[in-house]
């Protein structure tokens, strides 16, 4: 890798950068947020960012979940030529850093007091070595489920308390003709169902030792047999064209009553809202059966990149991301809740006070968990190992025995 000379050589451009003529500030923005409240939510940034003098380049790589944006950034970063703001979250920000291709932020992060307004568990993402090196958006939670609420009352459930539940309800469903589970088979959608099916069937400590912990034992119990069983009752859950499906489509389903659920995580809020859908009305939202919370943390890594009209930007843009009208404004939109402390959030829907108070609850309780689906808990390799496996049992017969020696064995190749 010649990341290391790629940096110096960034960094010693940038220090000559700065004796030119002051310029505009300049960012190149490379996100995936395409679908219709996702691009609503980052328009609030691009407004903030032009309305204080910066022109913004936008690099939208369409695809949920990101692994096509980061499939662009890493050919990108090869090409000597990184985007100046990268959409990144969790342990890849370490991954990055490790690479030398990350800019240092500290200087904002001082200014505006972060360490003060941050939790410490999202802070300690977003620091490298000790230095700033990403700016937080959100907390997206991952274990909901969403429902068509006049679907839900015309055939009489209610949100289900328990997986037995909501088998049953999905019975019925289905029985009247209605899709029960909407979903697209993505690879990372399927991982989003597992993990919230796994927290539900094994509990927040069962989560913690598999899929933080990558504990042997636990990928090969019986518990996560049980939790395979209820992923082979849900794949008959779903309809048949569920191949390759968006998941924004998916929510589409369930807005237009062809499907009554969804699981996914609040970012689908957004897309209800975005459409003119109301919480509690038109839809519900709750959380997943059983206990904990799964936390998803968006967030903008910096890269190192030359002249000082991109490091301008990147200071810019950074102060904007944790800037209080932002994480106000942005989340209101995108469905999660703020990362600062600080933003009141009286003008938050229902769904999102759930999210806060939940948030405090597990927190408090010890319940309070990286999403290993949306690249919290795990480095790439991991996850990745996880959710072949995951994927490969639910577009197959295979049995959930074989999944779990499956599922032992691609982790402990992937370390
Ligand atoms: C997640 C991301 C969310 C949302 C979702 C679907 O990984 O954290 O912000 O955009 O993907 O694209």
């Amino acid at each position: 890798m010649k990341f290391k000379t790629l940096f110096a050589a960034s960094v010693a451009f940038a220090v000559a950068g700065t004796s030119l003529a002051h310029a505009e500030p300049q960012a190149e923005v490379l996100h995936w947020w395409t679908s219709g409240g996702e691009a609503r939510s980052v328009a609030v940034l691009q407004k903030e960012f032009a309305s204080r003098g910066g022109k913004w380049t936008d690099m939208p790589v369409a695809g949920g979940g990101g692994d096509a944006a980061m499939t662009a950034l890493r050919a990108r970063v090869l090409a000597g030529n990184a985007p100046t703001a990268v959409q990144l979250k969790g342990p890849a920000i370490q991954e990055w850093y490790e690479e030398g291709v990350l800019a240092n932020i500290s200087s904002v992060a001082k200014a505006q007091g972060w360490a003060d307004v941050l939790p410490a568990s999202i802070a300690g993402h977003m620091k490298c070595e000790g230095k700033w090196c990403a700016a937080p958006v959100n907390v997206h939670r991952i274990d909901w489920i969403w429902a068509n609420a006049a679907v839900l009352a015309k055939n009489g459930i209610s949100m289900p308390t328990s997986w037995d539940e909501f088998n049953a309800a999905a019975a019925k469903l289905q029985a009247a003709g209605i899709t029960p589970l909407a979903h697209g088979g993505q690879a990372w959608q399927d991982a989003t169902v597992f993990e919230a099916v796994a927290l539900g069937i094994g509990g927040p400590k069962f989560f913690q030792k598999a899929f933080v912990e990558l504990d042997q034992a636990t990928l090969k119990s019986n518990t996560m047999v049980k939790v395979f069983d209820q992923m082979r009752i849900m794949r008959g859950f779903v309809d048949n064209n569920f191949s390759g499906r968006d998941w924004n489509l998916a929510t589409a389903m369930v807005m237009n009553g062809e499907a009554a659920f969804q699981i996914m995580g609040d970012w689908a809020k957004g897309e209800f809202l975005a459409a003119g859908k109301r919480p509690g009305i038109d839809f519900l939202c709750a959380s997943t059966p059983g206990d904990g919370f799964l936390y998803n943390v968006d967030s903008f890594a910096m890269f190192a990149v030359d002249g000082s009209d991109k490091t301008d930007g990147q200071l810019l843009l950074a102060e904007l991301i944790v800037g209080k009208n932002f994480q106000k404004v942005f989340n209101m939109n995108k469905g999660s809740i703020p990362a600062r402390v600080d933003v009141a959030l009286d003008d938050f829907d229902p769904c999102a006070h759930t999210s806060a108070q939940d948030m405090a609850t597990s927190n408090a309780g010890g319940s309070l968990l990286p999403s290993y689906a949306h690249g919290m808990a795990l480095r790439g390799a991991q996850a990745g190992a996880i959710t072949d496996v995951v994927t490969a049992h639910f577009n197959s017969d295979m049995s959930s025995a074989d999944a779990v020696e499956m599922l032992a064995t691609a982790v402990t190749n992937s370390m």
